[in-house]
């Protein structure tokens, strides 16, 4: 059976929103799972081998779906760290009752339990499957997305624009640019490739802003 990954997106996003941390919280995980799930597709079509094309995009759909699981009240490392595995039983029940076959399920969950196992924390054998959703799950946090993440934070923290700048400012490394450290974490030259690319119109977005809060004001 053909994966309706509307119907799928749809009984997500409802999950998220009876989870006030995170719908409604600094890093709307809709839009995020919306972006991973896009850039899975962007990779594929990169990518030379076979690929599970199904079992990729259903994973990126459930990839985070343990976040809705976790009391973030509590701010605990390990509870977080937990959430690949919280979201691989979530992701079992709703495709069981959805009416997938075991074999899919099983190889949709595997990719969710796994996708935090990135290649700078842990050697591993991964299929290609596993590679294009560790990376997208990278890949949708830059650019354009990683510019604006810092502001969303600024509402939710009642945190002022320009001390989100200044953060920004703070957070770029000493060539200028940021999240290169991201670089390593990717699995495929292709990721990288994208990557690079991202990083730069993010950067270019980031000496806007500098530019824009250049004041004297603020001396
Ligand atoms: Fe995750």
């Amino acid at each position: 059976m053909a994966p309706d990954y509307k119907k799928l997106y749809e009984i997500i996003c409802d999950l998220y929103s009876n989870t006030n941390h995170f719908y409604y919280g600094q890093w709307d995980e809709t839009f995020y799972t919306l972006r991973v799930f896009e850039t899975c597709k962007q990779l594929i079509k990169k990518t030379w081998t076979k690929i599970d094309e199904e079992i990729v995009l259903t994973a990126a759909l459930f990839h985070d779906v343990g976040k809705t699981k976790l009391d973030t009240e509590k701010k605990i490392k390990e509870e977080w760290d937990d959430h690949p595995t919280y979201g691989a039983e979530i992701a079992r029940k709703i495709l069981r009752d959805q009416g997938f076959v075991n074999d899919f399920v099983e190889k949709v969950v595997y990719l969710v339990k796994h996708h935090g196992d990135r290649p700078n924390k842990l050697q591993m054998v991964r299929t290609e499957e596993l590679k294009i959703l560790q990376d997208a799950d990278l890949l949708a946090d830059m650019g354009i997305a990683s510019f604006i993440r810092p502001f969303l934070y600024s509402g939710k923290n009642k945190r002022k624009t320009i001390n989100s700048v200044n953060y920004i400012k703070s957070a770029r490394g000493k060539d200028g640019s940021i999240s290169k450290e991201n670089l390593y974490r990717l699995n495929l030259k292709a990721s990288k490739r994208l990557a690079a690319k991202m990083i730069k119109e993010s950067d270019k977005l980031n000496n806007k802003i500098f530019k824009l809060t250049e004041s004297d004001l603020l001396d």
